[in-house]
C-alpha cells in the first residue's frame, strides 16, 4: 500500500515531501466548521479537521475503481466530494490538495523567496553518489536561487527567447521532412503513426540544439548510435524512476531497478558532458586567439563566470529532462483537437497564411500577429495541463481558509480540476480556443484558473522556449498540411503518467494543402 500511495503522490515527478505529522486520523467527509476551545473561543482548524482521502477511500478509488493512472479525473471527483480543499492521508503520505483558484492564489502569494516544490530524493541521490551538481529541479534554498538567477538570463524573457528562433526554425524544417517520411511509410501514404513520438524527437532535438548548440540527429532517418543510447536512457530513467520511487530501499539490493536507474542517469550526464567539453574547448581556443566567444545558451553559461562546469552539467541535464515530454505532448494534443475540429483548423490556417504566406518561414514578429495560434496552445494547456499536479512545501506556518498548517506541510495544486472548472471556463471539457480571444471572457476569469507553467520565481524556466517551439512548429505544420483524424483511430483520453499523455497512440492524417482552403472565421 505504501508503494502505491508513494507512487501516486509522486507520479507527477514534481511532488512528494515528507512533512512530519503526528496523530492523523483518517476520517470521512465532515462539515468544515470552526472548532471551539474548551473556553469557547474559536480556534483555527487543523489538518485533522479537513475532509478528504484516507486509507479506505484510497483503496476504493485507486485500486477498486482503477483511478491509479487517472489521478487527474480524481481531482474533479474529489473536488465534488470534499470541496475546494481536502486532505490526502494514507500511511506516511500526507498532503493538502487545493482546487480553487482563490485559495491557490493565496498560497502562491505567500511562497517566499525560495519556494520549495518537493523533495526529488532519488534524483538527488544519483547526483550525490556520483559527485555531480544539482540542477534547477533538485536544488533548494539560496543555491537554487543563485542558479535560477543565472539560468533565467537568455531564457525567461520573451525578448531573449527570440534569440533561438532561427535554431528552432531549422529544427522545424527537419521535423517537416521527418513527418513527410513518416506518412510515406503508411499504406495510404498520409497517416503519421504515433504523432507524440515524432514530436518527442522534435522537442529533444530542439532543446538539445538550444542547450548544447549542436545538432544531435534525432530527426535523421538513422539516429546516430550515441544519440539513440541517450534517448533510450531518458526513457529507461523515467521508467525505472517509477519503481525506485515506489519501492522500499532494501529492494535496491535485490531488484534491478535502482542500478538501471543510476546507469541511465550516468549515460544522460556523460552525453551532456561530452558536448559541454567540446564547447568548452572551442571557447578556450577562441579566448586564446583574443576573440570574444560566440554562441548562445551554453556559451553564455560557460563564459558567465557565475557557475562552474559541474553546475552547468547538472543544470543542462535537468533542463533537458523537463523540456521534452512537456512540449511534445502539448503539441500532440493540439494537433489531435485541430484534426477533430475543421472549423477551428480552417480559421487557424487563414490566420497563418495571412501573416506568413505558404513556403515562408515565420519570424517572432509574425507570431505576434497570430492571436488564434496562441489561443490554440493556451486552450490545449487548459484542457491538458501537462503537469496536472504541482506542489509547494510550506516554508513557514500557513493560515488559510480558517485552517492552520505547520511549516513543512505539502500542498498539492490540482491543475486539471482547476482548469476544467465551469465557473471560469463554460463548457469546460470542450476545446474552444476562442475563449482566450474575447476580452469580456478573459477579464472575468480568475488569473490563477489556468497556470500551466506554474507561478512566481519557481515557475517554469523554459516557458518562453516551449512557447516559441510550439508556435513555430504549429505554424509550419498548419501552413503545409491539413490534419484529419485517422478514420481507424477512436477517441483519445489523457493518462496521468509523468505528464498527461495520450492513453493510445495519436495517429493522424497529414494531407497536403491544395489551395488556400475555404475561408473560416469565427463569427
Ligand atoms: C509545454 C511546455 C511546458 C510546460 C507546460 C511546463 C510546465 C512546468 C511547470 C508547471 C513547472 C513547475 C513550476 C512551478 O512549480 O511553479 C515547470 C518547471 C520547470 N520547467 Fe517547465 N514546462 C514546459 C516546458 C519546459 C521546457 C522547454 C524547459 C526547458 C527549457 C522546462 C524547464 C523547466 C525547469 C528546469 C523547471 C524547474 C524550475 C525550478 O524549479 O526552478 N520546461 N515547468
Amino acid at each position: 500500500m505504501r508503494v502505491l500511495s508513494r507512487g501516486v503522490l509522486r507520479w507527477a515527478g514534481w511532488s512528494s515531501s515528507q512533512p512530519k505529522w503526528t496523530g492523523i486520523c483518517f476520517q470521512r467527509r465532515r462539515e468544515a466548521t470552526v472548532a471551539s476551545t474548551a473556553a469557547g473561543a474559536p480556534r483555527l482548524k487543523t489538518f485533522q479537521d479537513l475532509p478528504g482521502v484516507g486509507f479506505w477511500s484510497f483503496v476504493y478509488w485507486f485500486l477498486l475503481r482503477g483511478y491509479i493512472l487517472h489521478m487527474h479525473e480524481l481531482q474533479v471527483i474529489y473536488k465534488k466530494l470534499y470541496g475546494p480543499m481536502w486532505k490526502f492521508a494514507v500511511g506516511r503520505e500526507k498532503s493538502v490538495s487545493i482546487a480553487s483558484p482563490e485559495i491557490l492564489e493565496k498560497m502562491m502569494r505567500q511562497e517566499g523567496k525560495y519556494p520549495m516544490r518537493c523533495d526529488m530524493t532519488e534524483w538527488k541521490e544519483h547526483r550525490h553518489l556520483r559527485g555531480l551538481a544539482y540542477g534547477p529541479l533538485t536544488e533548494e534554498g539560496e543555491r537554487w536561487y543563485h542558479l535560477r538567477q543565472v539560468l533565467n538570463k537568455r531564457m525567461l524573457k520573451p525578448s531573449e527567447a527570440v534569440l533561438y528562433a532561427d535554431a528552432i526554425n531549422e529544427v522545424v524544417s527537419d521535423l517537416l521532412v521527418h513527418l513527410e517520411n513518416e506518412r510515406e511509410k503508411s499504406p495510404c501514404g498520409v497517416v503519421v503513426q504515433n504523432v507524440a513520438n515524432q514530436l518527442y524527437r522534435f522537442a529533444l532535438e530542439g532543446i538539445s540544439y538550444i542547450l548544447f548548440e549542436t545538432r544531435i540527429g534525432c530527426l535523421q532517418k538513422q539516429i546516430p548510435a550515441k544519440t539513440q543510447d541517450f534517448i533510450n536512457s531518458i526513457g529507461l530513467m523515467f521508467k525505472n524512476f517509477v519503481f525506485v520511487n515506489a519501492l522500499p530501499k532494501w529492494t535496491r539490493e535485490v531488484l534491478p531497478f535502482w542500478n538501471s536507474y543510476l546507469e541511465s542517469w550516468d549515460t544522460i550526464f556523460a552525453f551532456g558532458q561530452k558536448l559541454i567539453d567540446k564547447r568548452m574547448e572551442e571557447i578556450t581556443a577562441q579566448l586564446e586567439k583574443g576573440e570574444k566567444p560566440k554562441g548562445e545558451y551554453l556559451t553564455y553559461l560557460l563564459s558567465s563566470g557565475k557557475v562552474t562546469i559541474k553546475e552547468v552539467s547538472g543544470s543542462v541535464a535537468e533542463l533537458l529532462m523537463a523540456g521534452v515530454d512537456t512540449t511534445s505532448n502539448t503539441l500532440a494534443w493540439t494537433l489531435y483537437h485541430l484534426a477533430k475540429d475543421p472549423e477551428i483548423q480552417g480559421a487557424l490556417f487563414q490566420e497563418v497564411v495571412r501573416v506568413v504566406p505558404k513556403e515562408q518561414i515565420p519570424t517572432t514578429e509574425d507570431l505576434g500577429r497570430m492571436p488564434l495560434l496562441k489561443a490554440v496552445i493556451k486552450e490545449t494547456l487548459r484542457l491538458y495541463p501537462v503537469v496536472p499536479i504541482n506542489s509547494r512545501v510550506a516554508v513557514k506556518d500557513v493560515v488559510i481558509e480558517g485552517y492552520h498548517f505547520p511549516k513543512g506541510t505539502l500542498f498539492s495544486f490540482c491543475h486539471f480540476a482547476l482548469s476544467r472548472n465551469e465557473a471560469n471556463f463554460p463548457e469546460p471539457n470542450k476545446f474552444v480556443p476562442q475563449r482566450w480571444l474575447r476580452e469580456e471572457h478573459t477579464s472575468a476569469r480568475h488569473p490563477f484558473s489556468s497556470i500551466p507553467f506554474g507561478y512566481g520565481v519557481r515557475g517554469c524556466v523554459g516557458r518562453r522556449i516551449a512557447e516559441l517551439e510550439m508556435h513555430l512548429a504549429l505554424t509550419r505544420i498548419i501552413q503545409k498540411y491539413e490534419i484529419r483524424p485517422d478514420p481507424q483511430g477512436g477517441d483519445v483520453k489523457p493518462l496521468a503518467r509523468v505528464v498527461l499523455v495520450a492513453d493510445r497512440p495519436i495517429n493522424l492524417q497529414f494531407l497536403d494543402r491544395q489551395t488556400d482552403d475555404s475561408s473560416h472565421a469565427f463569427g
